[in-house]
């Protein structure tokens, strides 16, 4: 008796540690990070600068802006914004109150990879 009812256990969570393997690759693909593939992009783009966006973000936006971008906090999320590059830029450069300005502390190449990346965000 006790030996059926192990060995219903041990098909049961073999049954459930193949079912994890084989739907690994569907996990992995629905779980992509919005936030890695754009700032893939943008490093690319200023690799010359030696360009890390997501740290640029983490040290100088996330303790308003969550999530890389992705989330509300005492900033707005920032991914599916209606804002123009152009407008994004300036925001960065001039700060919208209570945001503050960057421009003295960022170079423009900065101020621009941090348009670009929140520009390449998705939407949802
Ligand atoms: C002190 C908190 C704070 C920091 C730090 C901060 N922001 Fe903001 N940010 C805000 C707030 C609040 C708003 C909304 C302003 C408004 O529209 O009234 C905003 C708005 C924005 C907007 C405009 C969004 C749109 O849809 O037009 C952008 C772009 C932006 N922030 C990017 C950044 C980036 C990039 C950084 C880092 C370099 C940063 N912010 C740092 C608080 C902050």
């Amino acid at each position: 008796m006790r030996q059926t009812t192990g060995s219903v256990r041990v098909r049961a969570s073999l049954l459930a540690a193949v079912t994890c393997v084989l739907m690994q690759p569907l996990v992995a693909t629905a779980n992509e990070d919005p936030t890695e593939v754009a700032a893939a992009m943008v490093d690319e783009k200023y690799s010359e600068q030696g360009s890390d966006v997501k740290r640029l973000f983490a040290t100088r936006c996330s303790w308003c802006h969550q999530g890389y971008g992705m989330k509300h906090a005492d900033g707005p999320r920032l991914a599916g914004t209606s804002s123009s590059r152009e407008h994004v830029i300036e925001v960065i450069a001039k700060g919208k109150t209570p945001m503050p300005g960057f421009r003295k502390q960022l170079k423009p190449w900065q101020i621009e990879a941090l348009a670009d990346y929140i520009t390449a965000l998705p939407d949802e």
